[in-house]
């Protein structure tokens, strides 16, 4: 019974978020929404979801720190070394044969996958003929990823993952640290534009080589995967390539039949035409 006046609460805000700020979280997986719904309470101090409504709908400042909180946004500097072993291999050779090359990392959270690329086309030559858009629905993330600051003490787990996808260079040279933070070089930054992007309600705003949307829809509902995949389909040039999250597969989506692996073992695919 507590849980079925739960349920009903969490789809009356997700209604009234919807309607009154355009934020549609209604297509996310339930199971995950409603864990992260009850941090929120916890967080915020909220004995109802009724509650949390409530000043949401009446206080618009809140409403950054709620999407923020949402939305699980765990991410890493060279998060599964095999995949960026694989793009140093199989997709810069790709990328090298064109003049100017566009990337998408949709759903970028605070930027170390950003980040991680633009260091790994620098080593391979590439950075100045390309440009990274890093999209996300938080404007809190996306705050945190433009100034490219993270704490000087995660920096050793960073520097064990670059080596591990295959870095050769010293890792310090990417930033700048005091006692505190670090802060990654300017000439990376200025490869990338940051941007908000809505993957539930915004459209195709350019056409891309790369696009990375990993471990994004896994948090959605089986329609809105959908939606996704083929909006980033419409997105990708012709053999364009794709890369997903380890837990993710193109396999059983509308448009599997359109994408050819460049190595499955590690979720990257390129479109066939
Ligand atoms: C788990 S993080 C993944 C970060 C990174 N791609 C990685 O794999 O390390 C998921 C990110 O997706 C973002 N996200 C969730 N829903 C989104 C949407 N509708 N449109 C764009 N980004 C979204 C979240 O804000 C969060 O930053």
């Amino acid at each position: 019974m507590e849980g079925d006046l739960e349920a009903l609460e969490i789809e009356l805000l997700l209604e009234a978020v919807a309607r009154r700020y355009g934020y549609d979280f209604r297509s996310y997986a339930p199971a995950s929404l409603r864990r992260r719904v009850r941090a929120v309470l916890r967080h915020e101090r909220f004995r109802t979801v009724s509650r949390l409504q409530e000043a949401i709908l009446h206080d618009p400042a809140m409403l950054p720190r709620f999407v923020a909180q949402l939305s699980v946004g765990v991410t890493g500097m060279f998060r599964d070394a095999g995949f960026y072993q694989c793009i140093r291999d199989e997709v810069i050779p790709r990328l090298r044969t064109y003049p100017f090359v566009r990337v998408w990392v949709a759903g970028c959270s605070s930027g170390e996958e950003v980040y991680s690329l633009a260091i790994l086309f620098q080593e391979e030559g590439l950075l100045p003929r390309t440009r990274f858009y890093a999209t996300d629905l938080s404007e809190m993330v996306l705050e945190r990823a433009r100034k490219g600051v993270y704490p000087v003490t995660s920096m050793r787990e960073h520097t064990e993952a670059y080596i591990a996808a295959g870095g050769r260079e010293d890792f310090s040279q990417y930033y700048v640290a005091d006692h505190r933070n670090a802060k990654l070089k300017s000439s990376l930054r200025q490869s990338i534009v940051f941007s908000q992007h809505n993957l539930v309600s915004d459209e195709v705003f350019n056409e891309f080589q790369l696009v990375l949307c990993r471990n994004v829809m896994i948090y959605f509902e089986r329609e809105l995967r959908e939606r996704v995949h083929d909006l980033i389909y419409r997105s990708l040039a012709p053999l364009g390539m794709l890369g997903l999250g380890m837990r993710e597969t193109i396999d059983f989506t509308p448009h599997a039949a359109d994408y050819a692996p460049v190595d499955e073992r590690v979720r990257l695919y390129r479109r066939r035409r």
